[in-house]
């Protein structure tokens, strides 16, 4: 399991990501905080586009950081907080779980990390948070390892 301390930590690098979010569409502020095993964090907020669809959740834009960085590091545990922004504050008291696509993507770095991660889901308001291993949230994925790309 891991520590509380850093998991706070992580948390609250991910909230800090969810200030540079662009999303003038849906309103909803995400961020994405990636722990590596060496102690580094990258991050991610979602980015949306005039063609809705085209839209970058938070998830993806930090595992886009670590695989364009020549895939840094080897993941280790995830956080994500989304919410509506009120000030400086987010709103919204249930964690904010990642959507399907981006579990596939955060699956892709922890096979490669050969790491079942843990993902810790925060509300905006920083009331709740639930904590998952990768394998409750995608379980029987389609990896790498799939495709004899790693052991
Ligand atoms: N979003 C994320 O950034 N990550 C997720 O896992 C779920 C959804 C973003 C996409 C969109 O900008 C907004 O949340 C509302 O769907």
């Amino acid at each position: 399991m891991t520590d509380t301390t850093t998991r706070n930590a992580l948390i609250a690098a991910a909230r800090d990501a969810a200030s540079h979010a662009y999303a003038p569409y849906s309103g909803f502020h995400v961020g994405a905080a990636l722990l590596l095993k060496n102690g580094d964090v990258v991050t991610g907020a979602n980015v949306e586009n005039a063609s809705y669809g085209l839209t970058l959740c938070a998830e993806t834009a930090a595992v886009a950081k670590i695989a364009n960085e020549g895939w840094i590091g080897e993941l280790a545990e995830v956080a994500i907080v989304g919410g509506r922004p009120d000030g400086e504050a987010l709103t919204g008291s249930d964690p904010v779980h990642p959507c399907g696509r981006c579990r596939q993507i955060l699956n892709e770095a922890a096979e490669r990390s050969q790491t079942d991660i843990l993902v810790h889901c925060a509300s905006g308001d920083d009331s709740a948070v639930a904590t998952y291993k990768l394998s409750e949230l995608l379980p029987a994925a389609f990896g790498p390892k799939d495709l004899g790309l790693i052991d």
